[in-house]
């Protein structure tokens, strides 16, 4: 068998980020000696690390090391910790976005997947859900609100405060997620819902028009319909899978990927792929992969955070930007198995026996 070498940056971040990420590690090591591979990564410090080892939330070193890689893996960053540092050097908005821009990460891929088995975990009544649910969020990832111009704060001649984020999107950034919706739609049902709030905000006339004529031109096999974000946030709770694959810009699709990851269970369990527009030294998407959730302060330190969520992000890696389907779909086999077996963390326990972030992984490595 040919031996193929990973090179990929590890990111762990802050909090649980790090207990989860030594986890996710252990996993790939794993699956990485039964498929034959070597794994070639260098990990660094990032965001609350990044600050109190380096001075800067995302240190020059710990770019370069991304730069010189073909994936990152990432942890999650900031907290309690670093929140009365200024705005502008907190993790969140000094490492991770501008990783995300960086890299052009416009892709994210969120896979909401409920396993029959974990329903009860679901805040759904079961009846709702007799199959469990499969569904995908495709989040526009480096445009709208989060990096729109101006972004500032400034005190008016009256002495008041005033605040503005802008919300702006181009055709071309719209065409290009909607790639990415089709790619994901043709994958599976042929059918993908665009989520936004057409009835008020321009972007959002612009996002529908895009989408319809873009679908029309380049998918016509695609079923596309449009949901206002407001409705939509509702249809999840409702009945999750008239959804297959939904796609939506920035905020709305953090916001609803949040939704999402809870009523398939917890947000322990939410993996993400941001794929950058760039390709990595195989040819195929650079990118970032990554828990959806965040750093978890309530419950770092104690060795019960959920490891799912990191552990299917390197499956996504090694699908995504290795090109390496078998083990990823190994791995993804290894976490159901081991959750529908019973061993789980208590995030997705519902009331039963529940174990901790090293045991849980022990099981997946068992289901290997
Ligand atoms: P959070 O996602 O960290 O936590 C929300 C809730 O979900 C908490 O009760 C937490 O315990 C639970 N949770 C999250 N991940 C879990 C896991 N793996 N296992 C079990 N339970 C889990 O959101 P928050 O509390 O709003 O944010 C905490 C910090 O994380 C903030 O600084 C925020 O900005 C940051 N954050 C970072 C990222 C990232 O780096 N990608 C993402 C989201 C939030
Ligand atoms: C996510 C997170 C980030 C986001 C934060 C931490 C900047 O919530 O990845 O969903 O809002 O995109
Ligand atoms: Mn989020």
């Amino acid at each position: 068998m040919a031996h193929t070498s990973l090179k990929f940056a590890v990111l762990a971040g802050d909090y649980i980020g790090p207990e989860v990420m030594t986890q996710a590690l252990r996993v790939l090591e794993h699956a990485a000696k039964q498929e034959n591979l070597t794994l070639d990564y260098k990990a660094a410090d990032v965001g609350g690390a990044g600050i109190d080892n380096h001075g800067k939330a995302l240190p020059d070193s710990t770019l370069k090391i991304c730069e010189q890689s073909d994936a990152i893996l990432f942890g999650s960053v900031g907290g309690p910790k670093w929140e009365k540092l200024p705005p502008k050097e907190q993790p969140e908005r000094a490492a991770l976005l501008p990783l995300r821009k960086h890299f052009t990460l416009f892709a994210n891929i969120r896979p909401g997947l409920l396993y029959p088995e974990l329903s009860g975990a679901s805040p759904l009544k079961s009846e709702r859900i007799p199959n469990g649910i499969d569904i995908v969020c495709i989040r526009e990832l480096t445009g709208g609100l989060y990096f729109g111009l101006p972004k500032e704060t400034t005190t008016l001649a009256n002495g008041d405060i005033q605040s503005v984020d802008t919300m702006v999107y181009r055709k071309s950034e719209i065409e290009r997620i909607l790639d990415t919706a089709i790619a994901a739609a043709k994958s599976r049902k042929n059918k993908l819902c665009s989520v936004d709030k057409a009835n008020v905000l321009e972007t959002s006339v612009l996002w529908r028009k895009t989408a319809t004529e873009y679908v029309a031109k380049h998918a016509p096999e695609i079923q596309l319909s449009h949901m206002y974000v407001d409705n939509a946030a509702m249809q999840l709770v409702r009945d999750p899978n008239q959804f297959d694959v939904f796609v939506t810009e920035n905020m709305f699709g953090d916001i609803l990927s949040d939704e999402m990851a809870v009523i398939c269970g917890s947000l322990g369990m939410l993996s993400s792929a941001s794929l950058g527009a760039s390709k990595n030294s195989r040819g195929l998407p650079f990118g970032l992969f990554e828990p959806a959730g965040g750093t978890a302060p309530d419950i770092a330190g104690k060795g019960i955070a959920n490891p799912c969520a990191q552990i299917l992000s390197v499956a996504l890696m090694l699908r995504y930007s290795f090109g390496l389907e078998k083990p990823a779909a190994r791995i993804e086999a290894a976490v159901k198995k081991a959750v529908t077996g019973g061993t789980r963390t208590g995030d997705i326990a519902f009331g039963g026996a529940s174990v901790g972030t090293q045991a849980m992984t022990d099981a997946i490595i068992a289901n290997l």
